[in-house]
Formats: C-alpha cells, structure tokens, sequence
C-alpha cells in the first residue's frame, strides 16, 4: 500500500499510469503531472487560492462557443501557443518564420493578383507585394497566398455585427512566383478582453494589444504550408506583443510610394516569401 504523503505523492500517480497503452498519452500524461506537483510543492496554494484557479479556468469554458476560443487564448497570452508553433516550424535555411494562426482566419474570396481588399473601410493605401520561392530563390508559381488584416479600427470584419467580409481575400502567385494586393494600413489592435482572459491580463498588469500586422497562409505543392504575419516596423507594440508572436525576420518597413495604376502616393510593404521543402 502507498503511504500517501508530499514525498510519495507524485509517485503514487505516476504508477497508476503503467498500464496506459498509448506511449505518448503517458509520456504526456507522467509530464504533466510530475510538473504540477513540482508547482504545488514549490508555492504550497490554499484552498482559496486552488478555488480561486478552478473557478477561473470553469468561467474560462464557459466562455468558450462556435466563435470564441478562450481556452486557445489563454494559451496565447502565457506564449504556449508561440512555444508550440515554434517547435512545431523548426527552420534548417533561410525560409521564412511561422507565427500564431490567431482566431480571425476564415474563408476569403478569390481575388486576381493587384485586387484591393479593403472594400469597406477608409485608411492609408497600401500597396502589398512580394516573391514566394523556395530556399535556393527559385520562384513558386500557383501558391496560394491568403492574407487577412484588422482594419484602421483594429477590428476583423468577423468581429463585426455586419457579418460584411472585408480585408481578406485569396490569391494564386504568377509565373514569377509574385503576388501583389492593395489595402489599408493594418493598426494594433487588443486581443478580446472581455473574457477570464483580459481578467487575467489586468491582474497582471499586461496590456492586451498585439502590434500591426497582416496575416499570411501560404500553401504550394511540394512545400511545408506556413502561416505567418508581416509586421509594420515603427509599431509601438513590436516589443511588448501580449501573445509573444513577434520574430524579428518577419518586421517590414512601410515605405511611402507612388501607386503605378493611377500615380497617387500610397505606402508599399514588400514582403517575399520563402518557403520550406516538404
Ligand atoms: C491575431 O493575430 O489575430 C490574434 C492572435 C492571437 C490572439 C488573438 C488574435
Ligand atoms: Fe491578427
């Protein structure tokens, strides 16, 4: 029999996992649980406090539906999801850096290369072009190239109650593996914050805002798929990003130019795109 007591606590648990069959479950399983007595014997809660975690983390599911992951976003703002991105888009060369998926991607319309995806919002015009290749510069032609934005309100259009889709839109790249899109100037905008989440984020202190950036999947045939964000250099919030996803290789200046269809001045952002081998 075990003598339960804070030295044969972990192991009583630990062997009541032997007969799991699945290795990884109990690989993950043995893990976790080790880590959590470490933390409970390390900070010895009360029960108020325990109370205090179950409480939040039940109110945290509760506010989880069809359209809002709380649980995804707690993820987030303590950098698991970026920890686990990370891992997961390990780089050997010079492909470009994955970061979070975030919970506005959804369905866009297929627009022809040059196309403005602001259709519904007043902003800074924004010209947005690039060169997808591979790791040796050759260029990938037919990858498609997804992007989605916030616009000038911080907002996504799924964060609206119009339900009007806007500043998204889906592309096939040309013969040159280039693609190009008109818009608007991205602006930082604050994670959801009325939720256990943004509680949190107040308790401690944090500020909720994610620094500008548009958002980018990137799928072609023979290549690794890469979700990742261009960010726009001079943003007060590179440094300081509540959910950690900031890699520097992906910052872009926003350079002033001239919009070569009708000569009026507008902003370009050049971002190309390197892709991983499969
Ligand atoms: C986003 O970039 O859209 C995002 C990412 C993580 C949490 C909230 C929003
Ligand atoms: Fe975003």
């Amino acid at each position: 029999m075990l003598d339960f007591n804070e030295k044969t606590a972990t192991e009583g648990v630990l062997k009541s996992f032997s007969s799991i069959k699945n290795e990884r479950l109990k690989e993950l399983m043995s893990s976790i649980v080790t880590h959590l007595h470490e933390v409970v014997k390390e900070t010895e809660p009360t029960f108020e406090e325990w109370l205090t975690a179950i409480e939040f983390l039940t109110r945290t599911g509760h506010k989880c539906d069809d359209r809002r992951q709380e649980f995804i976003l707690l993820s987030d703002v303590l950098g698991i999801s970026m920890l686990i991105d990370t891992i997961n888009n390990r780089k050997s060369k010079n492909e470009t850096e994955s970061t979070v998926l975030g919970p506005f991607h959804a369905e866009a319309p297929n627009i022809s290369l040059g196309n403005n995806i602001a259709n519904h919002v007043e902003g800074e015009r924004c010209i947005v072009k690039g060169k997808v290749t591979d790791t040796n510069g050759n260029p990938i032609s037919n990858a498609s190239v997804d992007v989605w934005q916030s616009g000038p309100d911080g907002l996504y259009d799924v964060q609206k109650e119009n339900h009007i889709v806007d500043l998204r839109g889906k592309m096939t790249t040309d013969n040159d593996g280039t693609y190009l899109f008109r818009t608007v100037k991205p602006q930082y905008y604050p994670v959801p914050t009325d939720g256990p989440v943004g509680e949190i984020l107040n308790s401690l202190g944090r500020h909720p805002f994610r620094p500008a950036h548009i958002h980018f999947m990137v799928k072609a045939e023979g290549f690794v798929d890469l979700t990742t964000h261009a960010f726009i250099d001079g943003d007060p919030y590179l440094e300081t990003d509540t959910v950690f996803a900031v890699k520097e290789s992906l910052i872009r200046k926003l350079e002033n130019s001239t919009d070569p269809k009708d000569g009026t001045s507008c902003k370009t952002l050049e971002f190309n795109i390197v892709m991983q081998n499969n």
